[in-house]
């Protein structure tokens, strides 16, 4: 089987890449850049260059795939998806496996919602066989702190928020158990083992890297600001207003991720210590 990985350069695509190889699966990365993601991917690695908007490029690098697992920016989900689930279905494609995301769990009520179902809803009409993943937050977000940890300060909005963050190393393994059935149609709303609020995640690293680490709250107007320097604006107030509606949805594992790959999902603390180093922590016997 050869798979397609969309977002390839990216958190989940990379994992994505690395899982379906070690499953013995044939990959094939899409990039916009294909001399950055040799690097980012390393030697070995076949990719094609291609951009979600452009249906021309995804004609041909969907040619000869049996999957594609589909990473595609939010606020472009409902056209660069259509255009991904078009060319799939025109190809003969057998399977697309979609990231998603817990706020297309949320209803359509919040912009990040409705970006997420409209996505899911043209990979379904596409005709192609699919799987919906919506994993909740990334534990790997949490590197956004790793300078304040460093420095002994993390100021961040929301201290109570709740969320039930997953590895994507889990989403990954998700995905690769999703390609090894026929498609049927499914979300798989997926969660790491524990929920936990901002605070008790940044508690949490400085456990494990054992310094004292001090939090701050952001006022909100001040962390939209920041997120409006990274993001269109829309994208910034979607990405805040999700945070700070962190629902009960959100709050509850799921045991999703044992049931598709047999193991249960990496706590918190075992992936902090897998980046214990991004936190200035020092890499030792107790925290491998
Ligand atoms: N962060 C969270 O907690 C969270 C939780 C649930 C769901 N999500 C969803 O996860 C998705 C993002 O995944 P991620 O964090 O793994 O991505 P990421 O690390 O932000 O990387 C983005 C990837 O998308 C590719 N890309 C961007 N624009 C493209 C285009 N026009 N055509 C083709 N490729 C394009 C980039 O590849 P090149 O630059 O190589 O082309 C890159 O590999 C979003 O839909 C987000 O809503 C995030």
């Amino acid at each position: 089987m050869t798979v397609l990985v969309t977002g390839a350069t990216g958190v989940v695509g990379r994992a994505v890449v690395n899982a379906l190889r070690e499953a013995g699966r044939e990959v094939r990365a899409l990039s916009r850049d294909p001399g950055r993601a040799a690097v980012v991917l390393g030697p070995g690695t076949a990719i094609v260059k291609g951009d979600l908007g452009d249906r021309d490029s995804l004609r041909a690098a969907v040619r000869g795939v049996d999957g594609v697992f589909l990473v595609s920016a939010a606020e472009h989900k409902p056209a660069h998806d259509r255009n991904l689930g078009t060319a799939a279905a025109a190809a003969g494609v057998d399977h697309v496996v979609a990231l998603s995301s817990f706020a297309a769990s949320e209803g359509d009520g919040s912009v990040l919602g409705r970006w997420h179902l409209e996505g899911e809803r043209v990979v379904a009409e596409s005709g192609v066989g699919w799987t919906v993943l919506r994993p909740n937050g990334f534990m790997s977000n949490a590197l956004g702190w790793a300078a304040g940890v460093r420095a002994g300060l993390v100021r961040a909005p929301l201290p109570d928020a709740v969320s039930v963050p997953i590895d994507p190393r889990d989403i990954a393994a998700a995905a690769v158990a999703a390609f090894a059935a026929p498609p049927a149609g499914e979300v798989h709303v997926l969660t790491g083992p524990e929920r936990l609020t901002t605070m008790e995640q940044v508690g949490r690293i400085a456990a494990v890297i054992g310094r004292e680490v001090r939090f701050e709250e952001v006022p909100l107007a001040e962390a939209r600001a920041a997120l409006a320097r990274r993001y269109p604006a829309e994208v910034a107030d979607a990405v805040l207003a999700a945070r700070v509606s962190a629902g009960a949805e959100r709050g509850v594992p799921t045991g999703t991720v044992r049931a598709l790959t047999g193991r249960p999902p990496v706590t918190f603390t075992q992936w902090v210590r897998d980046h214990t180093e991004a936190f200035g922590g020092i890499v030792s016997a107790a925290n491998a």
